[in-house]
C-alpha cells in the first residue's frame, strides 16, 4: 500500500495567493485586464484567467495599450520607469506586487540614495530581479550563486531574490567578506519560501520518491526540486496530474511518495496530482 505524504508548507504563498484572488474579482467587477508577462508560473491558471479576460502582453507591448485600459502588476514588480510609464499613458494600474517584493525594492532605492552601490543575489533575467535593479538605476552587481568574479567597489547593499537558497546567501556573504570592509546585509528570502524549502528538504530525506510540482519556469518550484532532488534521487518536476503517467514507472516501487508544490501551485492541482499517485 502506497502511502503519500504532502510537505508540511506547500502551494499557493500568501503573495500568490492574493494576486490571483484580486485579479479574479477584478474582472467580475471590471472586465478585461492585462498583465505584463503571466500573473503566476502556472499555466492552467493562465488560462482559467486568460479565459475570464485577463490577458497576457510583454512588457514590451506597453504602447499597444489604449487609455484607460488596465494593466495588473504581478506579485513579481516592475521597474519604477514602468509605473511613469503607465501613468504617462493615463493606464489604470492594479498593482498586486507582493508587499515582500516591495521592502526589498524600497531597501535597495533607500541605500542606492545613500550611496551605497547593490549587490543582487538572484537571477538576472527573472522579473523580479529585473524589477528590483530599476530601483537603483538599474546598476546593481547581480550574482546567481552567490560567486563574486568582478571587483566590488564602495559601500555595498546585499540583498537576495524572495525565492532564492539559503545555502547561497551564506555563499555570497561569506565571498562578500573576503573581499568588502564595509556592507549591509539584509536577507530578502521571503518566509514562505524558507517554510516551503524546509519542510521539502525534511521529507525528502524520508521518502523513496518525492514530486515537486509546479511550473517549469517557477524558480521557486526549481529550488524546490533541487533541494529534494539531493536527498532524493528520485525526485520529479511536474506540472500537474496529467504529467504523472510520465513518471509512473519510475515510481512504481515507491512506497512512500512524499509531495511538495511551488507558491504558484494552485491547491486544486496538488489535490488532483495526490490523488492520481
Ligand atoms: Fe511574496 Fe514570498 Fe510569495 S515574496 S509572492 S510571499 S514567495
Amino acid at each position: 500500500m502506497r502511502e503519500i505524504i504532502r510537505a508540511k508548507n506547500s502551494g499557493f504563498c500568501f503573495g500568490v495567493e492574493r494576486a490571483v484572488h484580486d485579479s479574479f474579482g477584478f474582472i467580475t467587477t471590471h472586465g478585461r485586464a492585462y498583465t505584463l508577462g503571466p500573473l503566476i508560473h502556472n499555466k492552467d491558471v493562465i488560462q482559467k484567467l486568460e479565459n475570464q479576460g485577463i490577458l497576457e502582453i510583454s512588457i514590451n507591448d506597453v504602447e499597444k495599450l489604449k487609455e484607460e485600459d488596465t494593466v495588473i502588476i504581478r506579485t513579481h514588480g516592475v521597474p519604477m520607469a514602468v509605473y511613469d510609464e503607465l501613468k504617462a499613458r493615463k493606464i489604470h494600474i492594479e498593482d498586486l506586487t507582493c508587499p515582500y517584493v516591495i521592502n526589498i525594492q524600497r531597501k535597495v532605492k533607500d541605500y542606492y540614495d545613500r550611496g551605497y552601490n547593490i549587490v543582487i543575489l538572484g537571477d538576472a533575467n527573472h522579473p523580479e530581479i529585473i524589477g528590483i535593479n530599476g530601483y537603483c538605476e538599474n546598476s546593481a552587481y547581480i550574482t546567481k550563486s552567490g560567486a563574486l568574479d568582478l571587483p566590488l567597489k564602495g559601500k555595498l547593499c546585499v540583498v537576495a531574490q524572495t525565492t532564492e537558497k539559503q545555502s547561497n546567501w551564506e555563499t555570497l556573504i561569506g565571498n562578500l567578506a573576503k573581499v568588502s570592509k564595509e556592507f549591509v546585509a539584509i536577507n530578502t528570502i521571503c518566509k514562505a519560501t524558507e517554510d516551503r524549502q524546509k519542510s521539502a528538504e525534511e521529507l525528502s530525506k524520508e521518502v523513496d520518491a518525492m514530486i515537486v510540482i509546479g511550473g517549469k519556469a517557477s524558480s521557486n518550484t526549481t529550488k524546490l526540486y533541487e533541494i529534494c532532488k539531493r536527498n532524493c534521487p528520485l525526485t520529479f518536476h511536474i506540472e500537474n496530474a496529467k504529467e504523472i503517467g510520465t513518471i509512473k514507472e519510475k515510481i512504481k516501487k515507491a512506497v512512500r511518495v512524499g509531495v511538495t508544490a511551488g507558491a504558484s501551485t494552485p491547491e486544486w492541482i496538488i489535490k488532483e496530482a495526490m490523488e492520481n499517485l
